[in-house]
């Protein structure tokens, strides 16, 4: 399973590439790279706050739900390229996150130094246990992406593949469908799905995640495909 932006819109946060280009009014290099937090930490810490805060005013929907479900019947894993804890708060047991989690917190001189944040607010003064300050752990656009290995590994023992609202536009993530065998039956659920011709076995249903997820699950649950 490789989820991305759209599973969760129905829940009401949005996605990355539906909004003329600006992510919640802000470019994304203004607040999503490395180069953003050097040059202004706080306007970056701010932005993550205001994401964080927001992810205490939603909750998982019927996608996020149905694919708990799935697991009565299989080996679920979740690849997924949201920094939200949708999925866990529906429950679901096996979750990789590919870019990063909005409710922790890591060092800025260890990477390997990484906190639950309590509550919204990570504030200037927050430090690690070495004493640097603490930076959203978020991998920002340019940064390595060290989860790629776990998920390439998840990708290539694939029975069955559901790609759920992401614009397979980002790398490496997008890349990961072409570890899943050639025979594995595949499945794209978002709306205005790229074309993805090269791939063996795809199955494109240009619906919304609320709606195609529960009948898919459904159908899997019962082998009616
Ligand atoms: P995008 O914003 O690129 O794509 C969201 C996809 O969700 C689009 O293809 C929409 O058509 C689809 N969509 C919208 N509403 C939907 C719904 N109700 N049901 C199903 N699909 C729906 O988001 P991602 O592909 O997740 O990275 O973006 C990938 C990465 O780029 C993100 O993880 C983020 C971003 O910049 C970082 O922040 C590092």
């Amino acid at each position: 399973m490789l989820t991305g932006a759209g599973i969760s819109a129905e829940s009401g946060i949005k996605t990355f590439r539906d909004a003329d280009g600006l992510w919640e009014d802000h470019r994304i290099e203004d607040v999503a790279t490395y180069d953003a937090w050097v040059r202004n930490s706080d306007l970056v810490m701010e932005f993550y706050n205001q994401r964080r805060k927001q992810l205490y005013e939603v909750i998982p929907n019927a996608a996020h739900y149905a694919l708990v479900k799935l697991e009565s019947k299989f080996d679920v894993y979740i690849i997924t390229q949201n920094v939200d804890d949708l999925h866990e708060r529906a429950g679901s047991k096996n979750i990789l996150h590919l870019h990063g989690e909005l409710k922790k917190a890591r060092s800025t001189v260890d990477p390997n130094l990484v906190y639950p944040i309590e509550g919204w607010e990570l504030k200037k003064g927050n430090l690690c246990q070495k004493g640097s300050q603490l930076r959203p752990h978020i991998v920002w656009f340019g940064e390595p992406v060290p989860a790629i290995i776990d998920a390439t590994s998840l990708a290539q023992e694939a029975d069955i593949l559901l790609v759920i609202g992401t614009s397979m536009l980002v790398y490496p993530a997008a890349g990961l469908i072409n570890y899943v065998h050639d025979r594995a039956p595949k499945y794209y659920i978002d709306p205005k799905a790229t074309p993805m011709n090269y791939v063996r076995n795809l199955k494109v249903l240009n619906e919304t995640a609320g709606k195609a997820v529960p009948s898919l699950v459904e159908e899997l649950l019962n082998n009616n495909l």
